[in-house]
């Protein structure tokens, strides 16, 4: 029963106006994050990357050491392995997208919104405690762009084939602990596209260290979403465990139902034996008397608090929140949420934004998810891949539908696990209503098609029966074979005409648009020109496969059977500038635009989706040298009538229309333009627009005034200019310069399709009165976050928005980088001292040793000599101007050669440190140590070699 209100209060939420007028609240961000739990600690590892753009080639292998080496776990060369010099990249922190610096250039592809992709390396290194050895140690990446390859200390642990799911890496066996760092290497690939849209490039979404015990709960292993049947709620609960102990385990399950208020309401309770190195799934059932049920309106949320203990003590603790409520498809009569009927008021996303292209912080998809909110959405598709997990959350807390949609259709073994992945990850959250395993796939209309998607619906179905799939059909629902024979709900992109057909031939099966509309508009233009690429915003400018807005609704409004609408977009996305190219590079499709701002199609939804009474007129009413000459004016409203006056005077009462709305011809003349609206005769609602004067200063105004000084924290800023009497001026279209203090500014944007400026740096142009800056605040600030906008000819504006101390998440440590000596080898013992230039041939593997420095000294059996010899290749950042040898530990006395010459020495037998000068200079250097050896004494290299820059 924990409601949004009760969630952010009990999130530490921040209370806030929004600059569209309405209260809202922004909670910590904390819970798409695995949260540590007794038994489970979860870190951040979005800090200490260094970063690469471009791709660096493997080295050619040559000759018989280097090949036979290569072949060897722990081994991978280049860029991948763990001694590559990176001390000359760029720290990142993650998210990071680094196509949105990319300034968009005519040469880049046009669907990608003109920006470089390419490869980019990702490289840290990883102290893991002492205390985490014998701990489970689980590597997540929610989110690479597009393909990636992991590499953990020098082992490949993983390929990812989708941009757009989480992938979890059992790093355990790999792992070292104490000193020897471990080196955490990623590889990704943009060049490869998933989607004909912005998908970025980059570790774009959050990345995660989860350490467990050794007998635990698997990720995403926690299945509690409630079902009623036969007049009874259940949750029926599947609970999957794993064990890496060399024994089978014996341990006890147990789940609570605890309610808002903190009260267990149910409860399950099981032993279980798990086998070594095997995956148990444990499965119960909680009864539940009378929930208070999730709906719109009301997001009654629940916790199953699961935990695994032995001999009483906690093993691991995962909360998962659930909601009760019932859904259902009725082919006649559309979508039913607990019984209620509800026409899907939809839009499809992409997920990029303005300025931060798809490494969206949290503090801004909330921001976006409100405007769906304000607009009256209640359903949302996404179109065509998973969100970020945060997303589905907020779906959750604000009360969204969803139709969660898979990207790669293929049912092969590694792409079918993407979309098992998905379910899930994803089937707890009581918003999600539809599983759609594709988006317009060109043999949807065939055997083939339809026997792909019946192996993908069957892997949906082994994680979960209760809602049903679908497919976003673009043609092929009446083809003697097609996919939509093959899933429980037809989905259909656009073919409004075909909506009564279908319904016709299958009235027994249950339908909705997935994708509609397709419509296009430039915000706050109102004359289309397509020279210019500008559309203008009274919704007659559609695609020819697509409608406009008027047109779509109607047609599934009017028709009960027709579940619902997911027009064609909420926002704006980079890429995509269709029907235009060059400089378009960002959609024209958007109710808003790539910052959120309103369109006129905002109104015009708002006022077809909204029930309380909605007024807008179209245009701005800023049109000098147009004196006399009639201008459109069009009414957005939800009203029986519509009166519009032009300085007091009628142009005339209307009828409404509440599909095609109402349209004036109205003479031009400066002053002010209003209209009131009628319900049943009485005057429910006004509004009015004036002619502003010139541009005098400017004003920012933010989305939240309070922020939190975590580093992490981030929200949309919006700029305009008003005019003497503080009136927002539509046309201004000033070049604008901001300044930061006491926070940063991630990104900045205009919603203008057509510029082709850099979304970076610190200056951007007001489009049509408006545009973005994007600020996050800085890790452990507090005080006043200070934004200060100035541009030629007007007021400067400055802004102060609080920042109160906050928490920031919890970080895995990581290192700068440092060269870890490796490639040792020991000569064999010798009764006189070795000389330090001696090295094995190169195809010795048998009398020479291989040695990793850091083993525990063993005792020499003879007194004799032994050399220890690699060869280093300094980093960048040595060669230019010296370093330091460092070794952890040596046990007993040596001599350290460089190049034959002697460089230092230790003289003690106990265990110590030792530090070496290393010259300035050495692109390739011989390391030798000589060591005396002493019968039944030890001797050795101990710790850890390194060599540090200064
Ligand atoms: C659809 C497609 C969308 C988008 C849209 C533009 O066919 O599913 O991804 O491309 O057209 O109208």
């Amino acid at each position: 029963m924990l409601n949004r209100r009760d969630f952010l209060k009990s999130a530490g939420a921040l209370a806030t106006t929004s600059v569209f007028g309405q209260s809202s609240a922004y909670a910590d961000a904390s819970q798409a994050r695995p949260t540590s739990a007794p038994g489970r600690t979860v870190v951040s590892l979005n800090k200490g990357w260094r970063f690469h753009e471009g791709d660096i080639a493997f080295p050619v292998i040559r000759g018989h050491g280097w090949t036979y080496a290569n072949a060897k776990a722990g081994n991978a060369s280049g860029a991948a392995a763990p001694g590559f010099d990176d001390s000359e990249w760029n720290s990142v922190t993650l998210p990071h997208d680094f196509a949105s610096a990319q300034v968009p250039e005519q040469s880049a592809n046009v669907a990608q919104g003109y920006r470089k992709r390419g490869i980019g390396w990702y490289r840290t290194l990883i102290r893991l405690d002492e205390a985490d050895h014998g701990k489970h140690i689980e590597l997540q990446l929610d989110g690479m762009a597009t393909l990636g390859t992991v590499w953990f200390n020098g082992t490949q642990v993983a390929h990812t084939w989708s941009g757009y799911s989480s992938v979890y890496i059992d790093l355990t066996p790999f792992a070292t602990y104490g000193d020897a760092l471990n080196s955490l290497v990623v590889r990704v690939d943009a060049d490869t596209m998933q989607g004909w849209w912005y998908e970025g490039a980059g570790i774009y979404r959050n990345t995660w260290l989860v350490k467990r015990e050794q007998v635990h709960i698997a990720t995403d292993g926690v299945f509690a979403h409630p079902v009623f049947a036969d007049g009874q709620w259940t949750i029926p609960l599947e609970v999957t465990l794993y064990n890496i102990r060399k024994s089978a385990q014996r341990v006890q399950v147990e789940s609570v139902l605890v309610d808002a208020a903190g009260k267990t309401v149910a409860s399950f309770g099981a032993p279980a034996d798990v086998g070594v190195l095997t995956r148990q799934v444990v499965t119960g059932s909680m009864r539940v008397a009378a929930p208070e049920l999730w709906s719109l309106e009301e997001r009654n949320l629940y916790s199953v608090r699961t935990r695994v203990l032995q001999d009483g003590r906690l093993l691991d603790e995962v909360t998962t929140r659930c909601g009760f409520r019932t859904q259902r498809f009725d082919p006649e009569l559309g979508f039913f949420l607990n019984d209620r009927h509800v026409k899907l008021q939809g839009v499809c996303i992409h997920q990029d934004h303005a300025g931060v292209g798809v490494a969206v912080p949290y503090g801004l998809l909330d921001y976006r998810m409100r405007r769906l909110k304000e607009l009256g959405v209640n359903a949302i598709r996404c179109s065509h891949n998973a969100q970020d997990k945060r997303f589905y959350e907020l779906c959750d807390e604000l009360g969204f539908l969803v139709m969660d949609e898979n990207r790669v259709f293929n049912p092969s073994p590694e792409h079918v696990e993407e979309l098992s992945w998905l379910v899930r990850c994803h089937r707890n959250h009581p918003s999600i209503i539809l599983w759609s395993v594709f988006n317009e796939e060109p043999i949807q209309g065939t055997e083939q098609g339809r026997e792909m998607v019946r192996r993908m619906v069957a892997a949906v179905r082994a994680l979960d029966t209760s809602r049903p799939t679908t497919a976003a059909m673009n043609t092929g629902q009446f083809e003697p074979a097609n996919a939509a024979q093959a899933v429980d709900v037809v989905g259909f992109n656009y073919q409004y005409q075909a909506y009564d057909a279908f319904h016709q031939a299958f009235p027994t099966v249950p339908m909705t648009s997935s994708e509609d509309v397709s419509a296009y508009q430039t915000r706050g233009a109102y004359v289309t020109d397509p020279e210019k690429h500008i559309f203008a915003s009274y919704d007659d400018d559609a695609s020819s496969w697509g409608t406009t807005h008027r047109v779509g609704w109607k047609a599934v409004a009017e028709r009960p059977f027709v579940a619902g609408a997911f027009v064609w977009t909420g926002f704006d996305y980079h890429g995509e500038p269709s029907p235009h190219e060059w400089p378009s590079n960002s959609s024209f499709f958007g109710i808003m635009d790539l910052c959120g701002f309103a369109k006129d199609a905002f109104w015009l939804h708002q006022a077809q989706w909204r029930k309380e009474p909605v007024l807008r007129l179209a245009p701005h009413w800023n049109w000098a040298g147009k004196e006399g000459q009639p201008i459109t004016v069009m009414a957005l409203h939800n009203m029986d009538e519509v009166e519009v006056f032009l300085n007091g005077r009628s142009q005339g009462r209307q009828k409404g229309d509440i599909y095609e709305m109402n349209r004036w011809q109205v003479r031009y003349a400066p002053g002010k333009l209003s209209a009131v609206g009628y319900r049943g005769g009485k005057v429910v609602k006004r509004f009015e627009v004036e002619t502003t004067g010139a541009p005098v200063a400017l004003k920012l105004t933010p989305d939240r005034s309070l922020m939190r000084g975590d580093g992490l924290d981030a929200q949309p800023i919006q700029v305009e200019a008003l005019d003497a009497q503080g009136r927002h001026v539509p046309l201004a279209q000033h070049q604008i310069v901001f300044k930061a203090e006491g926070g940063d500014i991630i990104g900045l944007g205009n919603g203008d399709p057509n510029d082709t400026s850099s979304e970076k740096g610190n200056t951007r142009a007001l489009f049509n009165g408006l545009a973005q800056v994007i600020v996050q605040t800085r890790e452990g600030s507090a005080g006043t976050f200070r934004l200060s906008a100035s541009a030629a000819g007007l007021k400067s504006a400055v802004l102060d928005v609080e920042v109160r101390k906050a928490q920031p998440w919890a970080y895995q440590p990581t290192s700068a980088p440092v060269q870890v000596l490796d490639g040792w080898r020991s000569s064999p013992q010798s009764p006189t001292p070795v000389d330090p230039n001696l090295r094995p041939a190169g195809t010795d593997m048998n009398s020479w040793g291989w040695i990793t420095p850091g083993a525990r000294a063993k005792p020499a059996g003879q007194t004799g000599y032994m050399l220890y010899a690699t060869d280093v290749y300094p980093f960048a950042r040595v060669r230019k101007q010296g370093g330091i040898l460092e070794f952890a530990e040596v046990t007993g006395p040596c001599q350290v050669f460089i190049d034959g010459r002697k460089a230092g020495e230790k003289t003690t037998g106990a265990p110590a440190p030792l530090r070496v000068a290393f010259p300035a200079g050495e692109a390739r250097a011989r390391l030798s140590v000589l060591c005396p050896l002493t019968a039944g004494q030890p001797h050795g290299l101990s710790g850890v070699v390194r060599l540090l820059s200064f």
